[in-house]
């Protein structure tokens, strides 16, 4: 636990710590609640209504829901409205960036939710540069956030700016995590020859995510399974292949597909359901960019209705 001058910070699964030095793997998925401390008032009477989001345990400590808010796609204007409304109807995880530049609209928005921040898990990134430009976007991201630590720091991508190396900012990440900074640490859009590279002089290992783009249609498997035999978190971005930054997702769109659509109505969902729920019934966790208030609802509401059949999982993911 963290804390702060005028608050107690951070508030996962109790006993957590007790299990945060093992490693983990994709099947470590069990259902959480949202915290206690969340404000009855504040919460819509939707969120009362869908099954509690199932969480997966991370290395290095903490539970990721299985659903985040992405807040990066660059067509949401209104970071703080999507993110207070994400909250608002149960949604506890946001996923922002330094790049994203919209840290303080996320702090905004959390703070128009009326549920505090230490009752969420928070995810941002940095860019791969030097030690010190590393350091410094570590501070920026809190202070922009308004929080004394965040629940995991990712590497946003696996090229580095002049002078700068995967190795330092890596570093970086750990001198962090070792001050309290960040919960946990991963990567981003890191290949598995990325990923090896970074163990031969990472202190702390594995990184508890690799993000990467992930859609009915495009599954980097070779990454994928490196990632699973390496107790990396894979995890999704741009799952509805819909957003301007899901630029390596080019097959248009995933809720068009006519096999995501006849699964849908076999379960009287709608696509972008079927989309999403095809990630998180493999166990992994995902950020999708939604603004919509009815899209939000669907985009939570992934547990109150059946598993997708083994068969209706392997057409899928033969697309
Ligand atoms: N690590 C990285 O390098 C990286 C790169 C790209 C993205 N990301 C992260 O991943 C997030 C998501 O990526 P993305 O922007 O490509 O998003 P996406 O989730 O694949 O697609 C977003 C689009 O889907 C629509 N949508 C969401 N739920 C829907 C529903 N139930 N029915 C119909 N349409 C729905 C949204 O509509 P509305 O806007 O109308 O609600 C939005 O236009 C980003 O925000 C970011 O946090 C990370």
């Amino acid at each position: 636990m963290v804390t702060s001058d005028s608050a107690v910070y951070y508030v996962c699964v109790p006993g957590e710590d007790a299990v945060a030095s093992q490693l983990t793997n994709t099947n470590d998925v069990t259902a959480a609640v949202p915290s206690a401390a969340t404000s009855a008032d504040a919460v819509d009477a939707f969120s009362s209504t869908i099954a509690a989001i199932p969480s997966v345990l991370l290395s290095g400590g903490g539970r990721l829901p299985l659903v985040s808010l992405g807040t990066g796609s660059g067509q949401h204007a209104d970071v703080a409205t999507a993110t207070s409304l994400w909250i608002r109807n149960g949604g506890r995880a946001i996923d922002t960036a330094h790049d994203y530049m919209d840290q303080r609209a996320v702090r905004k928005g959390i703070a128009s939710s009326g549920v505090p921040a230490s009752s969420l898990f928070l995810t941002t990134k940095i860019s791969c540069g030097t030690y010190d430009k590393a350091s410094r976007q570590i501070a920026d991201n809190l202070r922009q956030l308004g929080v004394p630590t965040v629940n995991l720091t990712l590497i946003h991508f696996d090229y580095c700016d002049a002078g700068g190396s995967l190795e330092s900012t890596w570093k970086a990440l750990e001198d962090a995590k070792a001050d309290g900074k960040t919960r946990a640490i991963g990567v981003s859009n890191f290949s598995p020859a990325d990923l090896q590279k970074l163990k031969r002089q990472a202190r702390v290992w594995p990184p508890a995510i690799n993000q990467c783009s992930l859609s009915i249609g495009f599954h980097d498997d070779a990454t994928i399974k490196y990632c699973d035999e390496q107790s990396i978190v894979y995890m999704g971005y741009s799952p509805l292949c819909g957003g301007v930054n899901g630029s390596s997702c080019t097959h248009g769109g995933v809720m068009s597909l006519p096999q995501v659509k006849a699964v849908a109505a076999a379960h009287s969902v709608s696509p972008a359901q079927v989309a999403l729920k095809w990630i998180v019934q493999q166990g992994r966790p995902l950020a999708t960019a939604v603004a919509r208030a009815d899209y939000i609802r669907e985009d939570l509401d992934l547990w109150s209705w059946g598993n997708l059949t083994d068969m209706e999982m392997e057409t899928l993911s033969a697309i």
